[in-house]
């Protein structure tokens, strides 16, 4: 079945739809190679520049919503719960993807003084201003992560154990996409809904510019340190992220639906992704973690790895 995100999803249907943190620990990523995305620098540069903005970003978003965690009623609650559990993982994870890519020669330095940069913008912010801030970060981390399992092109032949870690990132951010968002609206219950929508959407332009530019800079910067001159990394990155099949380019619709009165994060139905994405890495772990240990409830998974390693 091919999971296509649709906005169609009536209202009365955004249902809770639960967050349940899954087990992870990421392995070999030293082994993967400098360019792990095919040898591609172009393309790893784009991961590897989110990569270096994950655990200190993460951190941020915790720490956000830290605050809200026993003042929303459940289920709300539970789900922030399990939001910080998820992203203090995903901290942990992407914390050793970027150890291997020091270890592979990288100084990820200029990058990590970039996103400690943004997060020291809102040092003296309200706790409403970092919730919100948080809010749109996961907009534009879901619709990646939607972009990710939808159109699985973007890692296709890339290091298999950093697939895995990928895959596992992006199914959970999908699942806990709202949790920031609801819990903004919990926060901001007493404001007028224009009063709502505008800071949503100024906040929401404000950060992704600084997120546009910021992932861009560090993707030039990786690339200078594999011997590109920016004048010819730049050019490299923007066709790569928004010429047809992009990830940027397929999310700019998305990021427009953000901006509409209205809006919830569940009117971009991809729950189906999450069982795809959950298919996938579950073929990427009998690949990599062997066949042999397979038990008779696994072979209908053996049919999707070979598919992925047909593909
Ligand atoms: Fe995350
Ligand atoms: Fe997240």
């Amino acid at each position: 079945m091919k999971a296509t995100p649709s906005s169609s999803i009536p209202a009365q249907d955004l249902a809770h739809t639960g967050c349940s943190p899954r087990k992870f620990r990421a392995r070999n990523l030293h082994q993967a190679g400098r360019h792990w995305v095919r040898g591609d620098a172009c393309a790893t540069a784009f991961f590897n520049a989110l990569s270096a903005v994950f655990p200190v970003g993460e951190a941020f978003m915790i720490e956000a919503l830290k605050p809200w965690r026993d003042r929303v009623p459940e289920p709300l609650a539970s789900d922030v719960a399990a939001f910080i559990v998820q992203e203090a993982a995903h901290t942990r994870e992407h914390g050793a993807m970027n150890k291997a890519l020091i270890a592979s020669g990288y100084d990820m330095a200029p990058l990590d003084r970039a996103i400690r940069g943004f997060v020291s913008t809102f040092a003296n912010a309200g706790d409403i201003t970092k919730l919100g801030a948080t809010m749109c970060i996961e907009h534009l981390t879901a619709i990646v992560a939607s972009e990710l399992m939808l159109r699985p092109h973007h890692l296709q032949g890339s290091d298999p154990e950093m697939q895995k870690l990928w895959f596992w990132h992006g199914i959970e951010e999908i699942e806990h996409k709202a949790v920031a968002f609801d819990t903004w609206m919990f926060a901001t219950a007493h404001w007028s809904p224009m009063r709502r929508w505008l800071v949503r959407s100024a906040l929401m332009v404000a950060v992704s510019i600084s997120f546009f530019i910021n992932r861009t800079r560090g993707q030039v910067e990786l690339m200078r340190q594999d011997g590109f001159g920016w004048t010819k990394a730049l050019p490299m990155i923007l066709r790569n992220g928004f010429a047809k099949g992009g990830v940027g380019r397929a999310v700019l619709k998305p990021w427009f639906q953000f901006l509409k009165p209205g809006f919830h994060p569940w009117q971009i139905d991809d729950r189906q992704l999450i069982a795809k994405g959950e298919a996938m890495l579950k073929a990427l772990q009998i690949i990599t973690e062997g066949e042999l240990q397979l038990r008779p409830a696994d072979r209908q998974d053996q049919t999707v790895s070979r598919q992925i390693q047909a593909a």
